[in-house]
């Protein structure tokens, strides 16, 4: 419906631009696990696009990994890289790549640290950056632990501006995450540590904030006297692909629940900060976590259940099933889907029910936020004899990146006809440019030193206090999770979570 958004924005105009770049101070990366896929798909294209754009000073990048590369090699297979997931600018491409270097070594080993010591302090001065150094550990979470105390041990952590990034997961529990956070906190404190939850670096994610808290007509029916329930759906079409190692230990709960979608969870029912500083938006999220009811593990079904999938056929080819991948157990009963039923239990939401289900394999790739509004509380126009549905804010993570509210119409002619319609907005449409990858922002903020999108340690850990009893009471069951076919919508266990309350789940990639 909206034809062109400078009608109804004029900030958009030719010519305005009320927003600032930001630019990142000289920095030095060094990443660890630097010939790994993370590394070469997502983290040093990431870094490239930085330096394309022009929004960093300057920086090197210095891989570390155990595979054994020249600095040269290294460099060809970031060219390869980058060509396939950044934007190829030969020139930039060329004067970028320069600034890669790379040591083999064994984590374990305190002589590799050693080296990585010397060869970070040349390049600093080589560079003229600051000791504004970024230690990525895009490794196994198994080693973490030894990365960060071989870091502290060479003393390479003593200065405030150096940070320390840390992949998701944190810890597979309470106890695992507090364990880990009490090694890292005995050589870096809080303000160093950068715990990345790549969804909270996404431009629609970081607008759930904006659209609630930048605009004056939301806010005020933002609450239970007029939300009848929202939905948050994360549905993946891709299975595991070359992960099921790491899935089969881990699971969609915690992989993707006790992260992604806790936090979008927490973006749209937390109360409005003071500030958009870091430590009031994370106090925040912090209390909504808080407030989430724990689960009643006695009616588990009832609140929260769990699936895998099995082999089928999408689009007329065969897909395997979870237990065929590779690196799975063959009687693995690990969960591919869950779907939950949360309330939160403050003031502003008692007895609303969040929806929240996140899956792979899954019929489209679909990740939104639905929030239904109450029925009108009484209908004047008994024409058709249905009953009219509340009001729907859809606010679209991805693919279709965009916001949409429905709303109901006449239709035109004589006959009272209503309809339900959508007023659409697409960041495609409107901004005509390509969403940006959001580890190019989670990276900007750390060598700006900007922690707002990054996890807390007391969020990390009311997220496993919530779903340990969870994960606990599926150890020890026997029974396993249901099975769904590849390509599915949904499985009946998992409507009937949500029907019996006599609502339904939006349609994966519905309008
Ligand atoms: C990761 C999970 O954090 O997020 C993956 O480990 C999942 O299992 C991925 O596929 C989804 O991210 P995105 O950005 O593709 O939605």
């Amino acid at each position: 419906m909206v034809e062109n958004a400078k009608k109804i924005c004029p900030i958009l105009a030719e010519g305005q631009n009320p927003c600032e770049e930001i630019i990142a101070p000289r920095c030095g990366i060094v990443i660890f696990g630097a010939s790994g896929d993370l590394s070469f798909k997502k983290i040093i294209p990431s870094l490239y696009e930085l330096y394309r754009k022009e929004l960093s000073d300057g920086l090197y990048i210095l891989g570390c990994s155990r595979t054994k590369y020249s600095d040269e090699e290294f460099r060809e297979h970031t060219r390869v890289a980058i060509r396939e997931y950044a934007e190829y600018e030969t020139e930039k491409a060329d004067t970028f790549l320069r600034s890669l270097y790379y040591i083999a070594g064994d984590y374990a080993d305190q002589q590799f640290f050693r080296k990585i010591k010397l060869r970070a302090e040349e390049l600093d001065k080589q560079y003229g950056v600051n000791r504004n150094r970024v230690f990525y550990m895009s490794v196994p979470p198994s080693l973490y632990e030894t990365v960060a105390s071989n870091l502290g041990e060479m003393n390479m952590v003593d200065d405030g501006s150096v940070k320390l990034v840390i992949e998701k997961p944190f810890g597979s529990d309470l106890q695992s995450a507090r364990n880990l956070d009490q090694a890292i906190h005995k050589y870096f404190a809080e303000s160093q540590i950068y715990r990345i939850d790549h969804y909270l670096g996404k431009d629609t994610v970081q607008n759930i904030l904006i659209f609630r808290f930048a605009n004056s007509i939301f806010e005020p029916v933002w609450n239970r006297n007029y939300i009848d329930h929202v939905q948050i759906t994360i549905a993946e079409e891709l299975g595991v692909e070359s992960r099921g190692g790491y899935y089969d230990k881990s699971g969609a709960l915690r992989d993707m629940f006790q992260n992604h979608m806790l936090q979008i969870l927490a973006l749209v029912a937390m109360e409005p900060p003071t500030s958009f500083a870091s430590e009031h938006i994370r106090d925040e999220k912090a209390k909504l976590l808080r407030a989430i009811r724990p689960f009643d593990l006695d009616n588990l079904d009832d609140q929260l259940v769990r699936g895998q999938y099995a082999a089928g056929q999408v689009q007329g080819k065969k897909v395997k099933g979870y237990i065929e991948e590779e690196k799975v157990s063959k009687n693995s009963k690990t969960e591919t889907y869950v779907a939950a039923k949360l309330f939160i239990d403050n003031w502003r939401w008692a007895n609303v029910p969040f929806y929240m289900r996140t899956g792979k394999r899954l019929r489209g790739k679909d990740t939104e936020v639905a929030v239904t509004f109450r029925q009108i509380p009484h209908s004047m126009f008994k024409v058709s004899g249905l009953e009219m549905s509340g009001n729907v804010l859809v606010m679209q993570i991805q693919p279709e990146e965009g916001i949409s509210l429905s709303f109901q119409a006449k239709r035109p002619g004589a006959k009272m006809c209503i309809s339900t319609l959508w007023m659409d907005f697409k960041y495609k449409n409107v901004f005509q440019a390509e969403m940006p990858e959001a580890y190019q922002r989670l990276l900007l903020d750390c060598m700006t030193g900007d922690q707002t999108l990054f996890n807390r340690q007391d969020s990390v850990e009311l997220a496993w206090q919530l779903l340990d009893p969870v994960l606990e009471k599926w150890q020890q069951s026997s029974d396993g999770p249901y099975i769904y076919p590849v390509g599915s919508e949904s499985f009946p266990q998992a409507d009937r979570l949500i029907e019996k309350d006599g609502r339904c789940w939006r349609k994966i990639n519905e309008d």
